[in-house]
């Protein structure tokens, strides 16, 4: 798929968002459920990502102090750059999250715009936001003075196509001090459907004066990053689920960047380490009990991309102890790399997303 290598564009400096200078213009987008503290470090080790992004934490949730909320928090001295994302419309109760993040030495504050789901939108949160203009870029401008740190926000094109207001809320942003956008290319209504629309992207990039707009949205290797970047003219690209089906992304894309040639792709023992690294780090993250519960959502892409077989699989997705854990991946050492191992085409990976009418979300 990518023996036909595109010229990378040309940048002169480093992306910058505010006072934080990235390592590379790939970050990890936030994906709830799954880009915790895990995942983060075994990713970040790979090499090449730029920034990561907390799951989204309801911002009243933050000051309320909830166990739940503070375990997405957890993050560590090698976990960096780092932003956290936050939800809310209540602007005072979004300030203070703010600050409390900023007072416990967090670098970069990201507001959720984009969330299409019911509890989300129902709190006047995520995409909701998208409805009330005014309001929302009043409550943006509150919170960037509340901080030092950068505030960046993170949506999409707008609710619908009738109102494809992302181009218009990234200006008023700028103006009230946001230090960077990140645009997801669908509307609200289309949920994860359909195809990311990369004029609508591009439209948020020529509506801004000069702070970095990050592209997003199905970018899965080279060919589309490559689009990404000529058709939008965006400053940086974040990955969600692409990152999930290949962890090695980053540092295939950064170097295609720097070089004009990809890093080579993963090994099936590279892809058995990663398994195993991912693992001890939820059992650190959350203890061994709910580290198991954890990976089991994950399970199976491990199994899929290693081709372990159902036997395997059906054991792993129940994986109850560290045990148990070391016992399975023992079996799928023994077993060895299947004689004809390729790495799967990653687009065959399916993360689950919300579906059904978009109104039950
Ligand atoms: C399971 C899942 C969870 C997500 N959680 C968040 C979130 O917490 N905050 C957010 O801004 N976007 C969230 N998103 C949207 C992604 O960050 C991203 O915008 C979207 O998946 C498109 O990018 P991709 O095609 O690279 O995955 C989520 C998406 C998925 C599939």
């Amino acid at each position: 798929m990518e023996s036909r290598l595109t010229t990378p564009p040309h940048f002169d400096s480093p992306l910058r968002i505010g006072s934080v200078t990235l390592p590379s213009r790939f970050n990890l987008a936030p994906l709830a459920g799954y880009t915790n503290v895990a995942l983060r470090l075994s990713v970040r080790e790979l090499g090449g990502l730029g920034l990561a992004t907390t799951d989204l934490v309801n911002a009243r949730a933050i000051l309320e102090g909830k166990s739940k909320t503070m375990e997405l928090l957890a993050t560590c001295p090698g976990d960096q750059p780092l932003a956290v994302q936050i939800f809310g419309s209540n602007v005072d109760d979004m300030c203070a999250a703010a600050q409390w993040l900023q007072d416990r030495g967090v670098s970069l504050v990201d507001i959720n715009m984009g969330c299409p789901v019911r509890k989300v939108v129902r709190t006047g949160g995520g995409s909701a936001m998208l409805c009330d203009p005014a309001g929302t870029i009043r409550l943006v401008e509150r919170v960037v003075r509340s901080v030092a740190i950068p505030v960046t926000v993170k949506m999409r094109l707008g609710w619908d196509d009738e109102n494809l207001t992302a181009p218009y809320f990234a200006r008023a942003f700028e103006e009230v001090g946001v230090a960077a956008i990140t645009i997801h290319g669908r509307t609200r209504e289309q949920g994860f459907s359909g195809k990311v629309k990369l004029d609508g992207i591009r439209r948020v990039v020529e509506a801004v004066e000069s702070i970095p707009v990050i592209g997003n949205g199905d970018v899965r290797g080279i060919a589309d990053a490559a689009r990404m970047f000529e058709e939008t003219g965006c400053h940086g690209i974040a990955i969600g689920r692409g990152a999930l089906a290949n962890p090695w992304i980053f540092r295939q894309l950064d170097s295609w960047l720097r070089t004009g040639k990809s890093a080579a792709r993963a090994s099936w023992g590279e892809r058995l380490a990663f398994m195993e690294r991912h693992f001890d780090r939820l059992v650190e993250w959350r203890g061994e009990h709910f580290g198991c519960l954890q990976f089991r959502r994950v399970a199976t892409w491990y199994t899929k991309a290693l081709r372990t077989g159902k036997a395997i699989q059906q054991r792993l997705v129940m994986v109850s102890s560290r045990a148990m854990f070391e016992q399975i991946v023992e079996e799928i050492r023994q077993r060895g790399e299947p004689a004809d191992w390729a790495e799967r085409d990653v687009l065959e990976f399916h993360v689950s997303v919300p579906s059904g009418p978009i109104a039950h979300w």
